[in-house]
């Protein structure tokens, strides 16, 4: 691991150079020493010969010339001087390295003879052969008579000098080295400090702490890379900044609309949903499979989005899932020219396709209300005019029934129109404070002549605390009109409708119940609408006919008073219509 990193690769490196260096440098100081120490060796020993020369040649005396020569020569080496090959003089083995080399071999040695036959001096390392020693050996011949002085010394001298400048080197280079690998560690890693430390930084800012800053700890490129880090980190953090807050911008954006996104690759994975376009998902899921949990995308969809990529261009359709009309704008997304993936747009056009629906229906029950009146103020007045109906009574009932057909008609205009004009939030309301129980018996007196036709049993309870309320009575009276009417009319003879009024805290409420015909449970939820009426047929019965528009009035009135209406009811067991005013 050690070897991978820079500090090793670095200190590993100066090693080998400088061990390389001082090895060539320790080999070529050695040779140099051994050469340079054998040369002295040789110069010194020549010189001593010919200073021996010398003084054996000017002094006449040569036991003289002996013991001064026995004096100056280095105790290492010895000397021979030889006046003839039979006359020779030899000095004392001053100690044991000195080797002991016989005399005669000297003389009789193929070069050392030649300082005493042809008088010239030599120089030369040779081997003893009977004690099989090295030696270094000089000749110098004598001038005087001829003859020749010999000065040799043992190679181990020389050897020894030599193996410890050897012993210095080596251990000079052995620090070095030492004092190399201590110093290019120490260098290596200060190199690569603000190194590791970018390592480490780069991968705090991989893990996403954008914040993190290197030191600029030196001026070099080292430091001018930091400096580099540093920006870099710098125009990261700002772009993903950016990123993050366009993503959040997006995200919001597609929370806060109202239709549904799902973003899809090519194989049809979604990658981005709005709450909308969940609940298009869970819905066709629960349509499909029964729950709604599922995570795939619908096969509608699915099928949208392979032509959509196959086409490469925007595909339009309708989808009705759990009652509810949506429709699906579906539009390719690139990756340069490659088509990546989709988005949907989903919206749901339910509302629309009801009020759409809404429109025609009223459209068509107004038409149908108008043209039966006016159908029949036809007739008749063709009958009259034809003269049809002989005596003047007929003819009277003739113009009586035109009479009620457009008194008919012009309630149902006014009640239109009234009814527009609520829906339109233009009602206005003439509040003042009514006391309740004086005007609840003044209307039902109202309806006293038609419960005594109809053979209907009217009764009226007020509870106690009711009095006072604000309110407005035309309008109220138009509702509690309303509701009598239609229990009366839907109650067989010898019935019981029964008015009740009861005070509380809050509110008043108002109660018409009846024993009569009832309104089947499936119709209860639209009694309200405007048109609706409980007898599919339409049929005109006698004193039954309405327009189906007047508790379509009444919600609008008791609601604009901040009031509720509700209704309670079972076929054959009669029905109660309730409303309640607050009193505040
Ligand atoms: N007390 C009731 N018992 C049974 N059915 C009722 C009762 N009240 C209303 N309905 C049903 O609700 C329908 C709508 O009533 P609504 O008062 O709006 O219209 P209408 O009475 O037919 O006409 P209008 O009140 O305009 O003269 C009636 O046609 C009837 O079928
Ligand atoms: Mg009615």
């Amino acid at each position: 691991m050690f070897w991978r990193s820079v500090v090793g690769k670095l200190w590993f490196t100066i090693l080998l150079l400088v061990s390389f260096v001082l090895f060539i440098l320790t080999v070529l100081l050695l040779e140099f020493f051994e050469n340079y120490h054998v040369f002295q060796a040789e110069q010194e020993l020549m010189q001593s010969a010919e200073k021996i020369s010398t003084i054996v040649e000017e002094h006449e005396d040569r036991d003289l010339a002996l013991s001064i020569s026995e004096q100056i020569i280095d105790p290492s080496s010895r000397i021979v001087i030889a006046f003839s090959q039979d006359d020779y003089w030899e000095s004392d083995q001053f100690n044991d390295s000195i080797p002991d080399v016989p005399v005669k071999w000297i003389f009789h040695h193929e070069s050392l003879s030649q300082v005493l036959t042809q008088r010239k001096s030599i120089k030369q390392e040779e081997v003893v052969p009977t004690t099989n020693t090295n030696i270094m050996i000089v000749g110098h011949p004598l001038q005087r008579d001829g003859g020749a002085v010999y000065v040799y010394q043992s190679l181990k001298f020389v050897e020894k000098t030599t193996s410890q400048t050897t012993k210095i080197i080596l251990l000079g280079a052995g620090i070095a080295i030492i004092l190399t690998t201590i110093f290019a560690f120490f260098l290596s890693t200060r190199i690569t400090a603000p190194l590791r430390k970018m390592r480490e930084g780069a991968f705090e800012l991989a893990r996403g702490e954008f914040n993190t800053k290197v030191p600029i700890l030196t001026h070099d490129e080292i430091g001018e890379l930091a400096m580099a880090f540093n920006r870099m980190g710098r125009q990261l953090k700002f772009h993903i900044n950016a990123l993050n807050q366009e993503k959040e911008q997006l995200s919001s954006i597609l929370r806060s609309m109202a239709d549904g996104v799902i973003t899809l690759n090519r194989n049809g994975n979604m990658l981005v949903t709005n709450p909308p376009a969940d609940q298009f998902i869970e819905a066709w899921h629960y349509e499909n499979h029964g729950y709604s949990q599922g995570k795939e995308l619908p096969e509608e969809l699915q099928k949208i989005l392979q032509e959509v990529i196959s086409l490469e261009k925007e595909v339009m359709t309708e989808l009705n899932i759990q009652g509810r009309s949506w429709v699906v704008i579906m539009t390719p997304l690139y990756d340069r020219s490659f088509v990546r993936g989709a988005v949907a747009v989903l919206r749901d056009m339910t509302e629309e396709r009801r009020l759409d629906k809404l429109r025609k229906d009223f459209i068509a029950n107004v038409s149908h209300e108008l043209r039966t009146p006016i159908s029949m103020l036809q007739g008749y007045s063709e009958a009259i005019v034809d003269d049809v109906a002989e005596s003047p009574e007929d003819k009277n009932e003739l113009a009586k029934i035109i009479y009620d057909e457009s008194l008919r008609m012009g309630r149902l205009v006014n009640e239109l129109l009234d009814l527009a004009r609520m829906e339109a939030g233009h009602i206005q309301l003439n509040q003042e404070s009514v006391y309740i129980p004086d005007f609840v018996e003044r209307i039902t007196k109202k309806f006293q002549g038609m419960s005594d036709q109809h053979g209907v049993n009217l009764s009226l309870k007020i509870a106690d605390k009711v009095d006072y309320t604000v309110l407005d009575p035309d309008r109220i009276e138009q509702v509690l009109t309303n509701l009598i009417d239609n229990g009366i009319r839907h109650t067989q003879s010898s019935g019981d409708v029964s008015i009740s009024i009861e005070s509380h805290e809050e509110f008043i409420q108002f109660a018409v119940t009846d024993y009569g015909a009832g309104i089947a449970e499936d119709d209860l939820p639209f009694v309200f609408e405007r048109f609706y009426k409980g007898d599919k047929s339409r049929k005109r019965e006698e004193g039954k006919s309405g327009t189906g528009l007047g508790l379509a009035i009444a919600k609008n009135i008791v609601e604009a008073h901040k009031g509720i209406i509700s209704v309670h009811s079972k076929v054959d067991e009669g029905t109660t219509f309730m409303f309640k005013i607050p009193k505040k």
